[in-house]
């Protein structure tokens, strides 16, 4: 007999958000509030680095859902921590992945543009060679190869410049620096989408439901998940400071720079763009421009200041 745990699950799955601290694990665990009960961990509760808590923790929750939103993301610090950027960004997805397996739960992990070189001209797609430049990358790339590996049902979302109203990102830094600097010097040769954890968010919840409903077959698999465009770091601050005057930020005179002038440990692709065709055409799902998801996002610092 067919083990259906997940699907029979589909009225109230039990829901476990691995990372709920983090950028991305903050909007899981309040758009997804409603659908089942939920268990949300973070670092104080499981260290993930530790395979045993990991497997532990999992048994514990006993979910039909598991929402993987925490990785190792300091893409330069990883350079010199390779071993524990592999333990988070490998090792972790790897046990969660075997025991969704053993529970026919569907486990829902994100990767990274970073396991791209940067050379092609074009949008990446999914059957691309990925060839990371980095600690980050390769360990994240190694993540979704466990994933994959191990095989029962889980969704790999790709995506890439991640920021929202909370947590360390490019958003929040510009807008804070703002504060002490009359000028700012940004790369303006690294091209990618910047993609709001709201709207992660937002269309992962679009899927699953989809899944639980039975609106799809077939849909295990890697997908890219951006919002839409490209832009520059300098066109994105750009963008930002044009915006940022209802929060009372001063712009700062702002120069374009090219990366060979601003060295860092970890090596960035030129392009990271990735193409969301294979999402569209799945899943029908699509995420927005990424200036009017920057204006939603703004929206959101402005009402939490
Ligand atoms: N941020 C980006 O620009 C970006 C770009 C492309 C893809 N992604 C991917 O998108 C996903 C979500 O990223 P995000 O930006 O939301 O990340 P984030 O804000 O850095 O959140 C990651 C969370 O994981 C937790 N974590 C790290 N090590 C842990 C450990 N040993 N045990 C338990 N928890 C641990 C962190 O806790 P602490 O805060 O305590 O460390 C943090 O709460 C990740 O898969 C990431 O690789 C992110």
């Amino acid at each position: 007999m067919t083990d259906r745990t997940f699907e029979s699950a589909a009225a109230r799955p039990r829901i476990l958000i691995v990372g709920n601290a983090g950028q991305l694990g903050r909007e899981l665990e309040s758009i997804f509030a409603g659908i089942g009960p939920i268990v949300a961990v973070d670092r104080e509760s499981v260290d993930l680095a530790d395979a045993d808590q990991t497997h532990a923790l999992v048994r514990r929750a006993a979910p039909n859902l598991i929402l993987n939103a925490a990785a190792y993301t300091a893409v330069d610090r990883a350079e010199s921590e390779r071993e524990l950027a592999y333990a988070i960004n490998e090792q972790a997805p790897r046990v969660l992945a075997q025991e969704a397996l053993e529970r026919n739960a569907l486990l829902v992990h994100y990767s990274t543009d970073y396991v791209f070189d940067g050379s092609k001209p074009e949008p990446w797609i999914e059957t691309d060679a990925p060839n990371p430049l980095n600690v980050y990358g390769a360990s994240k790339l190694a993540g979704e190869q466990a994933v994959e590996n191990i095989g029962g049902k889980y969704l790999i979302f790709r995506t890439s410049w991640v920021y929202g109203p909370h947590g360390n990102n490019f958003l929040l830094t510009m807008l804070r620096v703002a504060r002490d600097r009359d000028r700012l010097s940004i790369v303006d040769d690294q091209v990618g989408a910047p993609t709001t954890s709201i709207a992660l968010a937002r269309a992962t919840h679009a899927i699953v439901t989809g899944i639980l409903a039975g609106r799809f077959a077939d849909w295990a698999g890697l997908y890219h998940m951006t919002c839409g465009g490209a832009v520059s770091w300098f066109g994105f601050a750009q963008a930002i400071f044009t915006r940022a005057a209802v929060l009372g930020v001063k712009a700062p005179a702002l120069t374009p720079i090219a990366t060979k002038d601003y060295p860092t440990p970890a090596a960035r692709p030129r392009n990271s763009v990735l193409s969301n065709a294979k999402l569209l055409a799945r899943f029908g799902v699509e995420l927005p421009p990424w200036e009017s998801a920057l204006d939603e996002t703004l929206e959101a610092v402005r009402n939490s200041a």
